[in-house]
């Protein structure tokens, strides 16, 4: 029965890469909005990274609902790199018996940038915690995100790191979002530019956010 082998399938490992994504897509809406505190100064923007360890009481202790989100977007990582890896495999396994060279061509260049994209994503992330979260590269002190944010990007070839690094997650998001909604079957043509629209938005609202704080440090718009 259909049912029975679904776990198995391709179907079962795209939906998980979906919704794994979209739970990313979340975090980093929310990320790319409460980063946008910066521009109303150092007291507000270190009182938001506080908030988000208090986020939750007396519910939850401190940091418990922080610690929540991060157990999430974790497992939700492993997940999606997991699946990706799978579905990989299995399209190397099933091309190396019969090669249908043009009508793959187009597919297999978007499905190569996303593998490049993802592993520069996955290293951007690790660099990134080591810079704000384990305060590894640049001085730093942890009751002052403000202060860490600036110093971090008064360097400008740290700041062209990130710009690279928001630029393949454009490029990911989009090309992500649209197989997204191909995967849910929400590819009628009927929704079709609607849904191409929303994947644009995502793609470049999220990055562009994003970038306006390193960019603004740059430039000395903050300081
Ligand atoms: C230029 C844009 C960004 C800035 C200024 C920024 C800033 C920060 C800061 C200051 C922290 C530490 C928060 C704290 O501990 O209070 C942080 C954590 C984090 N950021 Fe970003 N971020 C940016 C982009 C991104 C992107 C693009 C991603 C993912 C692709 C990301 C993923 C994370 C993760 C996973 C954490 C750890 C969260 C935690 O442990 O609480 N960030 N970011």
């Amino acid at each position: 029965m259909q049912v029975a082998v679904l776990p198995r399938s391709s179907i079962a490992k795209k939906a998980l890469m979906a919704v794994t994504g979209a739970v990313w897509i979340g975090y980093l809406i929310l990320h790319m909005w409460g980063n946008l505190h910066i521009f109303q100064g150092q007291a507000e923007f270190n009182h938001y990274a506080e908030f988000l360890r208090e986020v939750g009481e007396p519910v939850f202790s401190y940091a418990q609902v922080l610690w929540i989100i991060r157990i999430v977007i974790t497992v939700s990582l492993a997940a999606h790199i997991w699946a990706a890896y799978d579905l990989y495999m299995q399209a190397r396994r099933a091309r190396s018996t019969s090669y249908a060279v043009k009508r793959v061509v187009q597919a297999n260049y978007a499905s190569r940038f996303m593998r490049i994209g993802g592993v520069v994503i996955i290293l951007f992330v690790i660099f990134h915690l080591a810079h704000y979260t384990w305060g590894w590269v640049t001085p730093f002190d942890r009751s002052d995100p403000y202060t860490n944010v600036i110093i971090g990007f008064s360097n400008p070839a740290i700041v062209f790191f990130y710009l690279l690094a928001l630029a393949a997650l454009g490029l990911h998001l989009f090309h992500g979002v649209w197989s997204m909604f191909q995967t849910l079957g929400l590819n009628s043509q009927r929704f079709d530019g609607f849904l191409r629209g929303l994947a644009v938005f995502v793609a470049l609202v999220v990055p562009i956010g994003f970038a306006t704080v390193p960019l603004a440090v740059l430039f000395g718009v903050l300081n």
